[in-house]
């Protein structure tokens, strides 16, 4: 455990920085166990050997150590974002297109589909992914610029965008995912063109973050829907507390997919992971923590950042299960 611990118990800035360095310096030796995403051909150009971590906490403090200020591709982190936006445009109704049970299955996994009339599992799949963006599509006239106007607030960064080179990479080899929105449309569980929704689906997944800004872009989460105003910007209720509540134990029962009870016993915190690297984790209450390193699992998910997240948490005690 981090000694010594401040009374509103969190652990003292010095403990806190110090387990970082601990965490790079042995998640670092565990280089080479995994393997960067290769099925979108831009993501197997990102060099492997990269590791960066960031804690963002409700007092407003962060922590970062490695490359926590390199970018990389959040892939289906977006895809907490993109719920999250849906569940502020249309409420409960996103129940009638999308499940919210884990399917025990790969992301990218279409057999439940076919006995399940079209209607995916849950919204972190990529089956339940295409239909919130099929959901924001409707929604919105210009997705690109809500969802980047939603992210660049809760990143406080004007630049925040997507690698256009992997946007094109992912939509040039997506049939897979095209013909899940083809399926989907044919159970009429699909508003719009497919093509059209994959357009906006792949450029989502293309967006861009480092570990501090994803850190703090989520800190709505740990803190009761609440986003922390930074350089004069006040606080924002971004999100009900309920609603929070409820992302929040989405996150811990299908964030990770078929590792999502892996997760759990490892981590016990709410995780959205991606194949770009990248998992960030909610501490409710507590803060956030981003982790990005490319060398996945067989499953999808990065090595050395669940190896990083379960040492913090065995450091700090911030895992609540
Ligand atoms: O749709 C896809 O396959 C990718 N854009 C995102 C998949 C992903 O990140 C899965 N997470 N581990």
């Amino acid at each position: 455990m981090l000694t010594p611990r401040t009374t509103t118990g969190l652990p003292a800035a010095e403990s806190l920085q110090a387990a970082l360095a601990l965490i790079d310096t042995e998640a670092r030796a565990l280089f080479g166990q995994g393997k960067v995403a290769d099925y979108i051909p831009a993501l197997a150009q990102v060099q492997p050997r990269q590791f960066g971590m960031a804690v963002a906490l409700v007092d407003g403090s962060t922590y970062q150590v490695g490359d926590a200020h390199t970018p990389f591709s959040l892939q289906s982190i977006t895809k907490l974002f993109t719920f999250v936006l849906a569940l502020k445009a249309i409420g409960d109704d996103v129940w009638k297109r999308v499940g919210r049970e884990p399917s025990g299955a790969a992301f990218n996994s279409m057999v439940q589909l076919e006995t399940e009339h079209g209607i995916p599992r849950n919204p972190f799949i990529n089956a339940g992914a295409l239909v919130i963006t099929d959901i924001l599509t409707t929604r919105y006239a210009h997705l690109d610029y809500a969802l980047l106007g939603a992210l660049r607030r809760l990143t406080d960064d004007p630049e925040l965008s997507w690698n256009a080179a992997v946007a094109k990479s992912e939509r040039d080899t997506a049939h897979r995912n095209m013909a899940m929105a083809y399926f989907m449309k044919s159970h009429g569980n699909f508003a719009n063109p497919p093509e059209l929704v994959l357009d906006n689906y792949c450029r989502q997944c293309a967006t861009e973050m480092n570990c501090t800004q994803l850190a703090q872009a989520t800190m709505f989460l740990a803190n009761g829907g609440r986003d922390l105003g930074r350089d004069g910007r006040p606080d924002e209720q971004f999100l009900s507390a309920d609603d929070a509540r409820r992302v929040n134990a989405l996150l811990l029962t299908c964030g990770a997919y078929d590792a999502a009870g892996d997760f759990a016993y490892r981590i016990g915190l709410p995780v959205k992971t991606g194949v770009g690297g990248g998992i960030v984790a909610i501490a409710p209450g507590v803060g956030t923590i981003a982790v990005w390193a490319p060398e996945l699992d067989a499953k999808g998910n990065s090595v050395l950042g669940a190896f990083a997240l379960e040492r913090l948490v065995q450091l700090t005690g911030w895992n609540h299960t």
